[in-house]
């Protein structure tokens, strides 16, 4: 599932920022996170005219929770109003939004929001939301290991399967094509790892609070450039390959020889 059947971008999108665009305006940090969840409007917006068929969004982490509780309990807030504020409008624009993560940790009155906001939203085909919250990519992949039975056999596509049951999304949830990652800082924090193993990363200087429609259109612009080449060889080299006489194995998207490797 490295490209999705429907030939949609899965983009998963780590908004990170928030602080110090507050920061850099002597505002309070909470004020970046609200402002933050303005940006998360724009970018669904614009997501499906871009060709996105499935959009990540990382919001809490499962390591979030180390922050002061006061900025913890703004957090929660935001997003159950985000819930309550965007449930219709999501509906009315084709958005089917999930909550991916743990939900155990979370208050009973977020949790019926998100609940309601799944099954007011279920029937959405334009846009998978996907809201990352409490969520973990390594706690993931070892509550999808964890299912597995002594001696089971599980190919790649079968255990994605198995990691997004793990967090509550649809199993059929494509690998990431894209990885986007505002504020300048290049690292993952535990977000997505089984399904990024062929995603393109970007990494850009906006902080989150700035992200606009705009930004995500210049982020598909440069993925599209981008050659993924999934192991084998750029198109040309490849169509030359396949010129010479074969002494090789199994280059480009040539098969490999019956019996593997040789
Ligand atoms: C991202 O912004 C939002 C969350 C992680 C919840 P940050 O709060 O991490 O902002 P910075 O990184 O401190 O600027
Ligand atoms: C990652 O951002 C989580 C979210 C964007 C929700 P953090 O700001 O928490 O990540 P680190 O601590 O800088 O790695
Ligand atoms: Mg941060």
């Amino acid at each position: 599932m490295d490209r999705p059947a429907n030939g949609g971008l899965h983009v998963g999108l780590i908004m990170d920022g928030n602080g110090r665009w507050a920061r850099a305006r002597g505002l309070p940090r909470t004020e970046g996170h609200r402002r933050g969840a303005d940006a998360v409007r724009r970018a669904v917006e614009a997501a499906p005219g871009l060709g996105i068929t499935t959009l990540t969004l990382y919001a809490f982490s499962a390591d979030n929770w180390r922050r002061p509780a006061a900025e913890v309990s703004t957090l929660m807030r935001l997003l159950e109003s985000f819930l309550a504020r965007e449930r219709m409008r999501c509906r009315r624009r084709g958005v089917r939004l999930a909550l991916i993560g743990r939900r155990d940790r979370l208050s009973p009155a977020l949790v019926r929001a998100i609940e309601e906001t799944e099954r007011a939203t279920r029937d959405g085909a334009r846009l998978y939301l996907r809201l990352a919250v409490d969520y973990s990519a390594r706690a993931a992949i070892l509550a999808a290991a964890g299912t597995l039975r002594p001696d089971e056999r599980c190919d790649e596509n079968g255990f994605l399967q198995r990691v997004n049951r793990a967090c509550h999304s649809d199993p059929d949830t494509p690998s990431v094509d894209l990885v986007i990652r505002t504020s300048g800082e290049q690292r993952l924090s535990d977000f997505l790892l089984f399904e990024s193993a062929y995603a393109e990363f970007l990494f850009i200087a906006t902080l989150w609070p700035d992200f606009d429609g705009q930004d995500l259109r210049r982020a598909v612009e440069a993925f599209r450039r981008r050659e993924r080449r999934y192991g084998g060889l750029t198109p040309d080299k490849a169509a030359r390959a396949a010129n010479r006489p074969r002494r090789d194995f199994g280059v480009g998207n040539a098969p490999l020889p019956a019996g593997g490797f040789r």
